[in-house]
């Protein structure tokens, strides 16, 4: 392997530490630069890894030793970070959603075409061993057809552990685009693009209460539906129904299942990387599970790996965490809000290519 790439973080955040494990752990990884709104948070992480400095985010998007930028900042900032990368003839990696709208997430990508660069984006927890032995299982045949998904996220509402979770019921927030962005992704990956979504949404709470911290017993206005629900059909012509709320207090359901017409896959959390995927094939008795040998993915993995992707992907392929998957996943969660709003189906524009899966030969 040759010398490391450069990586220049932009938000030393809350999320910034998952990615810096990932990053020290990774051969092809080293963190040259950090920069924050707060200096203080860039300058502490320079000093926790040596070789890295601390400095602004214009110094840092024109900085020679930096390659490729890691846009860890909050979804409203994604844009304006990403445009000063693209500007600097840098490659640029974002944390999910790449943009809040897609109107954004398209001239980031035009800038980024014209400029030569490329744009990658997370979720990459679908580069796992859970995702991607499911997809396996689909590639192989192991389920027959695909015809139909399930992708259930459902909790009663990040305030009650939150301190600040004013953001979670501000535009931009919601269980949609908070948590939609690994499901769909997952989606995608396992059934292909999205060409229509039908969506129906409610809001059943003006204002949410804080559960803990200082602002306990506060009130924040619920600006965003919270309850959110639809059908997404796939170019495949596989129908996946989606559930994603702030409303619910619990539920026995699995996050993803995956039916088709041989046999129905049971998926562990997206949000997560690992985790069992179970089978079960038609005419064997009910409820009698099998667990599938882990077949595919990255292992060990965590938040990063999707960069290590992104930037070892040769120049001519698409790598597997494009912008170009994060702009059709925002695209499915955006018109799925519309529709919910006019009542009608809409169709979804713009398309992607199912990204590659990752191989146990899969190199890094
Ligand atoms: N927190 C999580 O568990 C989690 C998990 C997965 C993904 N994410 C995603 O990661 C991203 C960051 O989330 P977080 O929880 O780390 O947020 P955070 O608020 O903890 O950190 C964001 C950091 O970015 C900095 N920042 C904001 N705007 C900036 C700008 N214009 N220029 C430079 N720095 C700027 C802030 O000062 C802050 O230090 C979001 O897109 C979020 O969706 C978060």
């Amino acid at each position: 392997m040759g010398e490391p790439v450069n990586v220049g973080l932009v938000g030393c955040g809350t999320i910034a530490g998952q990615y810096l494990e990932t990053i020290g752990r990774l051969p092809g990884l080293r963190l040259a630069a950090a920069a924050d709104l707060d200096p203080a948070r860039a300058r502490e992480t320079a000093r926790s890894h040596p070789g890295a400095r601390a400095m602004s985010v214009d110094e840092l998007v024109a900085d020679p030793e930096v390659h490729v930028v890691l846009n860890l900042t909050i979804p409203a900032a994604h844009a304006e970070v990403a445009h000063k990368a693209v500007a600097a003839g840098k490659d640029v990696y974002c944390e999910k959603p790449l943009t809040v709208t897609t109107a954004e997430a398209r001239e980031l990508l035009a800038a980024a075409d014209a400029a030569g660069v490329r744009v990658g984006c997370a979720p990459d927890t679908v580069l796992g061993t859970g995702t991607q032995t499911a997809r396996k299982a689909i590639d192989d045949g192991l389920i027959g057809r695909p015809v139909a998904a399930t992708a259930i996220m459902v909790t009663p509402g990040h305030e009650r552990w939150h301190h600040h979770p004013d953001f979670y019921y501000a535009p931009g927030g919601g269980p949609l685009m908070d948590m939609g962005p690994y499901y769909i992704t997952s989606l995608v990956t396992l059934l292909g693009p999205v060409t229509t979504v039908i969506g129906a949404a409610g809001r059943p709470r003006a204002e949410r209460t804080i559960g803990t911290g200082p602002r306990r017993g506060e009130t924040v206005p619920v600006n965003v539906d919270t309850h959110v629900t639809g059908v997404l059909v796939h170019d495949s012509g596989a129908l996946s129904t989606l559930v994603m709320s702030f409303d619910v207090v619990s539920t026995r359901c699995p996050e993803l299942e995956v039916h088709g017409d041989r046999g129905s896959l049971v998926l562990p959390d997206p949000n997560y990387f690992d985790g069992d995927v179970l089978i079960q094939d038609l005419g064997d008795e009910d409820d009698r599970w099998r667990t599938l040998p882990v077949s595919a993915g990255y292992e060990p993995a965590g938040r990063g790996d999707g960069l290590a992707d992104f930037v070892l992907t040769p120049p001519g392929i698409e790598p597997r965490t494009s912008g170009r998957l994060a702009y059709h996943v925002l695209d499915v969660m955006e018109s799925l809000l519309a529709s919910a709003g006019s009542g009608r189906a809409l169709s979804v524009a713009g398309r992607c290519e199912r990204p590659r899966p990752v191989t146990w030969d899969a190199g890094r």
